[in-house]
């Protein structure tokens, strides 16, 4: 199965530079700096529209700013119904996470009625790279988290346009923010729809569209594979719990070995377990398949992209709930890798989940791994809701994921794992215990615990439990599931930059 990346995807095409006044669009999307008008796609559509950007740049109306984004009604001169100028801040600055988000707050306000076609203006001057998070956040930005809603919120368009982009560029961006979307849909999808057998059935129909091999473990073939800790976390619930194994092969190594495993927390709803959540912490926990999704996602949008890397992704799949058979405080875990576990709070469950998970990959032998979970409130405590904190045995396994999601637009920052934090894991019962003492460091203690697991390939964990969801929208996206971490992880896949 071979990708023709000029082919149109999801009407999201590329087409030659042509005369602004001769454009036919409900809109057309122009990117402006801080510096103004000067020359480029912008200076050209300026000059067609009687120089109504740089009058209105000149009075202050427009400025640039990011993220500003200014509709012209019947803008003079042209065809289109309007004008739609959006700031990207500084020249200097301008990188293509500044053009995702400002494409995509664009997408995203004209996304709130129908739209046959609207048209984005590219600048010569962007890189390949930046044009394709151009393409992916106006793809990203269209589509809004209401699924279940009969009036809808935000509309996709019935083409876009990108004017001074090559065909594949553009046929690449549509594809990550494919793989965007299809995260987000999963992670909003309510929890009574989307469990673990459910999870596990969208990843087999993502696994055949984009030719990926799929094994599906469930409760028999855990137990047969020793997948204790999974099984504890999923005693409680009515549904049963899930592994899901996805193998692509775009370089066919001869030695079997993966390039790379990408591993992602899928706890399909946290109700926190016998240590339950107060029902406000517990009202977004749909959310917690995040990491999950953005796997699976990333790993799809690596097989469509065809990219020459042999990639593992797998995902555990559990719901955390309290019912007659739950896990306990005091229990006592047996990990698949032996690891004892004794049981302080049934809440801390996620890093239960990747035990086994991160073991079953480790037998896999991938050169490197990368986890990805909604792991703890701590990480948001200390970074916020919007950075990613990173975690890891390998410095510069560690760099490359920094630097894979900085150069798409996604904040991280690296924790320390200092020997001492493993004394705080300690458990006078079991091997360990799944929390530190007391909560500070909770970010870390829970990344230390997950350290245990990896068998020292070089590994990096990243705890997306701040970004993964929003509970307000903002310019660029509706409220709810972001996507985080697909496109860095795509990214990634692609090797050093
Ligand atoms: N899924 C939560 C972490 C989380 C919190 C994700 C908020 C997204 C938003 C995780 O399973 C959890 O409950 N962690 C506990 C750990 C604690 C009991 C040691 C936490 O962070 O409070
Ligand atoms: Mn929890
Ligand atoms: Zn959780």
């Amino acid at each position: 199965m071979t990708q023709d990346f000029s082919a149109p995807r999801d009407g999201i095409l590329a087409e030659h530079s042509a005369r602004p006044e001769t454009i036919a669009a409900d809109a057309i999307v122009t990117f402006l700096t801080e510096g103004g008008v000067g020359s480029g796609a912008v200076a050209a559509i300026d000059a067609a529209a009687d120089g109504i950007i740089s009058r209105l740049a000149s009075a202050g109306e427009i400025t640039g700013k990011r993220c500003e984004c200014v509709p012209i009604l019947a803008p003079p001169r042209l065809l289109a119904g309007q004008l739609v100028v959006v700031g990207i801040g500084k020249r200097e600055d301008v990188d293509a996470g500044v053009l995702h988000r400002a494409a995509a707050t664009a997408a995203r306000q004209l996304a709130g009625r129908p739209r046959a076609r609207v048209v984005f203006a590219a600048d010569p001057s962007w890189t390949p790279r930046q044009t394709e998070q151009a393409v992916a956040g106006a793809a990203i930005g269209m589509v809004g988290q209401d699924l279940y809603r009969a009036e809808k919120k935000r509309t996709s368009f019935g083409t876009t346009v990108w004017l001074g982009a090559a065909a594949d560029t553009v046929a690449r961006g549509a594809i990550i923010a494919e793989g965007v979307n299809l995260a987000r849909r999963l992670v909003n999808m309510p929890p009574d729809d989307i469990y673990p057998a459910t999870f596990a059935e969208e990843a087999a129909r993502v696994a055949g569209r984009t030719g990926m091999d799929i094994e599906i473990w469930d409760e028999e073939r855990l137990a047969r594979e020793r997948c204790n800790a999974i099984l504890a976390v999923g005693r409680g619930s009515s549904r049963s719990p899930r592994l899901v194994l996805l193998t692509y092969r775009g370089a066919g190594r001869t030695d079997g070995r993966p390039d790379m495993a990408f591993v992602g927390k899928g706890v399909t709803f946290d109700s926190g377990g016998l240590s339950l959540k107060p029902s406000e912490s517990m009202l977004t926990m749909k959310c917690d398949m995040s990491g999950g999704a953005a796997v699976v996602a990333a790993a799809a949008t690596v097989a469509a992209l065809r990219l020459p890397i042999d990639l593992v992704a797998a995902v555990g799949l559990a719901e955390n709930m309290t019912g007659p058979a739950a896990y306990k405080l005091g229990d006592v875990i047996t990990a698949r890798n032996g690891t004892t576990i004794e049981v302080h709070n049934t809440d801390a469950e996620g890093r239960i989940v990747l035990a086994d998970v991160l073991d079953v990959v480790r037998g896999l032998s991938p050169a490197r791994i990368v986890d990805t979970a909604t792991l703890t409130g701590a990480c948001m405590v200390a970074l916020g809701h919007d950075v990613a904190g990173l975690f890891a045995n390998d410095q510069e396994w560690c760099d490359r994921v920094a630097r894979a999601a900085r150069a798409v637009g996604e904040p991280v920052w690296q924790m320390p794992m200092y020997p001492e934090y493993d004394d705080q894991i300690r458990s006078e019962v079991a091997d360990i215990k799944n929390v530190g003492d007391g909560r500070w460091g909770g970010a870390i203690t829970a990344a230390k615990f997950l350290e245990r697991f990896v068998g020292g390939i070089p590994w990096t964990h990243v705890d997306i439990a701040g970004p993964a969801f929003a509970e307000k929208p903002r310019p660029w996206i509706d409220g709810g599931a972001t996507g985080a971490f697909v496109r860095p992880l795509v990214e990634l896949a692609r090797g050093p930059a």
